[in-house]
């Protein structure tokens, strides 16, 4: 029987939105009809170079679109929570981009919302959705890590290393309390606890501002296009928000944990790097190199898998497209998220084999600690 064709729509043109829209073109199930920004010229354009044939800037007239059934919010972190509400509220499925919300109480209201609503819910913890992440996790699954001891690593980039470097992420009131732990941080919680099946209980944290002052661009990039910014362009705003921190961390099981997040880390773009210890051995990966996968022993020779469905167990098998020594990475990791969730939206499966609003909203519980754990500088139980 032919699959079902279901009609999305997505909120944001900027980076991700627009993820979404290539992600779901892949899937052959999905027709986007929609594409929402706020600059009308600007998603206009996108609209018609991503062959998306309706254009919305207002996200309320999207809503009522009756031709709709889902809608991917890609836009920014102030508008999480209102807009998946209005999603919800509209009987649409929501999937939506990272952190779900600024705060746990938003976050909470959401989870009630759409387990009232009965409609599907996802959050964009892409990273999950990499072969060798669910390798990682059947690995855990089988017993074959053993009880896990230990789990460590960073998430680096490189984007807020200058004084001229700006984003909306840096301002509280769009982004939240937290800069560098909501933004990727809430990535490497998400990824290490889903390969684990353990939850953060308590957290420690350090954060550092390094620019103080940074300098803002006075008008929207786009309008610079081609043009070199002089001093005049900018103006200063002081900051409050971390681009930097360390983040100990205590396990359900009494494990034991630490992680860096940096955005200030000269030459690291995107750098995803986790390590698990267990009783029996270790496994660890760097998201950089995405078709790779560590094992460690301590009694016979180290293992390496290279991404090649042939070597990958049953569970993580059908998340590999490619045969091995083609490689499969970012745009793969959304493919995948898709494909679980509109598998769940047609009817076809019965499992929320995806993150859900239950794990957006653990997240921010573990941002919100950290925030308040750096502030307060005392360890800080994580209030889900
Ligand atoms: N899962 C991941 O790996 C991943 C990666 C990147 C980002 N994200 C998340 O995705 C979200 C978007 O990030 P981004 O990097 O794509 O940001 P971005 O490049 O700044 O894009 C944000 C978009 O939202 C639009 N927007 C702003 N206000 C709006 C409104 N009132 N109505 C409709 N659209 C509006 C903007 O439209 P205009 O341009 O017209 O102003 C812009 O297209 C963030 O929450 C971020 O955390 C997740």
């Amino acid at each position: 029987m032919a699959m079902r064709m279901i009609n999305a729509a997505v909120i944001g043109t900027g980076f991700i939105g627009p993820a979404h829209v290539e992600a779901l073109k892949r899937l052959g199930s999905v027709d986007v009809v929609a594409l929402c920004g706020r600059n009308p010229q600007r998603t206009e354009q996108k609209a018609a170079a991503l062959g998306v044939p309706r254009a919305y800037t207002d996200y309320r007239k999207l809503l009522e679109d009756p031709d709709v059934e889902v809608v991917h919010n890609a836009s920014p972190n102030n508008l999480h929570f209102e807009v998946n509400q209005a999603i919800l509220e509209s009987g649409k499925h929501c999937v939506s981009e990272k952190p779900l919300t600024r705060t746990t109480a938003e976050s909470r209201r959401l989870v009630e919302l759409s387990r009232e609503k009965g409609l599907v819910n996802a959050v964009c913890f892409n990273y999950r959705f990499y072969p060798l992440s669910q390798q990682a996790k059947a690995v855990c699954d089988a017993g074959d890590v053993g009880e896990v001891h230990a789990i460590h690593g960073s998430y680096l980039q490189d984007w807020l290393l200058r004084e001229t470097d700006y984003s909306w992420r840096l301002d509280p009131e769009v982004s939240g309390d937290s800069c560098a732990v909501g933004d990727i941080g809430s990535h490497f919680c998400d990824l290490v606890t889903f390969i684990t099946g353990r939850t953060i209980t308590e957290v420690m944290a350090d954060f550092q501002t390094t620019h103080r002052v940074r300098k803002r661009p006075k008008a929207d990039l786009e309008a610079f296009a081609g043009k070199m910014l002089k001093l005049e362009d900018y103006e200063e705003v002081e900051i409050e928000s971390e681009d930097l921190a360390s983040v100990l961390f205590r396990l359900d099981n009494g494990a034991r944990g630490a992680f860096t997040v940096s955005q200030i880390s000269a030459g690291r773009k995107n750098r995803l790097f986790y390590e698990i210890d267990g009783a029996k051995c270790a496994i660890s990966a760097d998201l950089e190199r995405p078709n790779e996968l560590w094992v460690g022993y301590r009694d016979k020779a180290n293992e390496s898998y290279v991404k090649d469905p042939s070597v990958l167990s049953e569970q993580a098998q059908p998340y590999a497209h490619y045969p091995g020594g083609h490689p499969e990475g970012y745009p793969d990791g959304f493919k995948n998220l898709f494909i679980n969730v509109y598998r769940r939206i047609a009817g076809e499966s019965d499992v929320d084999n995806f993150p859900t609003f239950a794990d957006g909203h653990r997240a921010v519980a573990i941002v919100e600690a950290a925030v308040r754990s750096a502030r307060e500088g005392q360890w800080v139980t994580v209030g889900y």
